[in-house]
């Protein structure tokens, strides 16, 4: 490991989710954005649910930047941001209005695209008529994406201009004959004019800012969403997200290249978990999983819906940190295997006994994969109250260099507990 401290950063940063996501991210990102003059979520939209227990309370995000709650910092939504009002106005900034902390250094980007009610029709309606279910959130994210890149979506630009009321009549009427729905545009209309007039001192172009952040040797945080699994390129599609997860989704967003990038932070729990469709090789069942589910409440933040738990999946694990040339990694909810007399890591998949590594873009490959395993011994302490990492109990820390060895990156951040403060900075 070595010896530059998370704790410490400074420049360019980011935290990217390594397999299917829920990986506590938005801990992550709310302990880091201290250090932070930016903070910028840069793809995703409302499926994604960053969970932050700070001394303000526990909130759900899902649109706005987990680094609202550094009141110093200037928080970006960028363009590539499926940006869902209803989400963003009606349930997380109220949720930040009851705690008191304000929103005043929030910039929406005017060129993100809006998440509109047909959105989410959409997506549940084609989930409908689907063979094979994707497990989608139904928070209208693929269409929304799917519009952006047909150029006939709307941009909250488009909510700001003076014939927003026209042009959203005319999408009404082509999306309720296109697909049979029965949208009342008026009323429609009426809610957004709302969220317009709400969100109007608080759109902008981040372009800029972080171009003059960057020159001014500002430290900006790039907040990810989900995880490399889901990544619409490299995921196993089709059963991922509608978003570059990665590293390219910042260039996409904010015209900041990859090797601009001086910290890439990879997270991931210290098992796996998946939530919706799509094959999982260290899918666990049995009273582990439900000991996971329990302890680790595996549950989304989103969807409600239950997370399948599974063993450590170091394949996925050194693909996503190849993909995204990662510079350290983040393991998180260490605490949760406490009390497992073994545990168990998947070192490499086989295919009829032939060893293969990930192959990016394809679902029905990964579901043929067998893993392969390697059992270490667990540990009993409670770690909660450890703060180094020669002071963890040594099988817990022989899981943790066993994972820095076969990803060769360094485990530069830890989590412990379920608490603000439980972690180890390495
Ligand atoms: P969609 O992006 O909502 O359409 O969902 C597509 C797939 O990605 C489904 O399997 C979802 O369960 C999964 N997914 C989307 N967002 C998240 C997330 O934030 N965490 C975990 N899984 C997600």
């Amino acid at each position: 490991m070595k010896n530059t401290s998370l704790k410490s950063w400074q420049g360019i940063t980011c935290v990217i989710g390594l397999d299917w996501g829920d990986s506590g991210k938005g801990r992550l990102i709310d302990d880091l954005s201290s250090r932070a003059d930016i903070v910028a979520r840069y793809s995703g939209g409302s499926n994604t649910g960053h969970t932050v227990k700070n001394k303000y309370g526990k909130f759900a995000m899902h649109i706005m930047p987990s680094g609202i709650f550094n009141q110093k910092a200037q928080c970006l939504i960028g363009r590539g941001v499926a940006c869902d009002l209803e989400s963003l106005i009606e349930d997380e900034m109220a949720q930040l209005q009851k705690a008191a902390i304000s929103w005043k250094n929030l910039i929406i980007d005017e060129q993100a695209s809006l998440t509109m009610p047909w959105h989410k029709l959409r997506d549940g309606l084609r989930e409908e008529f689907r063979l094979k279910k994707i497990g989608t959130t139904k928070r209208g994210v693929g269409p929304t994406y799917a519009d952006r890149i047909e150029r006939v979506g709307l941009r909250i630009k488009d909510l700001m201009s003076s014939d927003f009321k026209d042009k959203l009549f005319e999408e009404v009427k082509i999306q309720n004959k296109f697909f049979n729905l029965k949208l009342n545009p008026t009323q429609i209309y009426r809610r957004y004019l709302k969220f317009s007039k709400l969100l109007k001192p608080y759109v902008g172009q981040t372009i800029p800012i972080v171009k003059n952040a960057q020159n001014m040797g500002k430290n900006i945080l790039f907040e990810g969403t989900q995880g490399s699994l889901l990544d619409v390129d490299f995921g196993t599609y089709p059963f991922v997200t509608s978003t570059n997860i990665g590293v390219i989704g910042i260039w996409r967003s904010f015209n900041l290249h990859p090797s601009e990038i001086n910290h890439v932070i990879g997270i991931s729990k210290a098992y796996s978990t998946r939530v919706g469709a799509g094959p999982q090789p260290t899918k666990l069942d049995g009273e582990k999983r439900q000991i996971i589910i329990e302890k680790g409440q595996e549950i989304g933040t989103t969807s409600g819906r239950t997370r399948d738990p599974g063993w450590l999946d170091l394949v996925i694990i050194r693909a996503a940190a190849e993909f995204n040339k990662l510079t350290a990694l983040a393991i998180t909810k260490l605490d949760v295997l406490t009390g497992f007399k073994k545990i168990k890591v998947c070192t490499s998949y086989k295919i009829n006994d032939k060893t293969v590594e990930y192959l990016s873009g394809d679902a029905q490959f990964l579901a043929k994969c067998q893993p392969v395993y390697k059992e270490v011994d667990g540990w009993r302490e409670d770690l909660s109250k450890i703060r180094q990492f020669k002071k963890l109990p040594k099988n817990a820390q022989n899981y943790i260099k066993i994972i820095e060895k076969l990803v060769d990156v360094p485990v530069k951040f830890i989590s412990v507990g379920p608490n603000r403060g439980e972690v180890i900075y390495l």
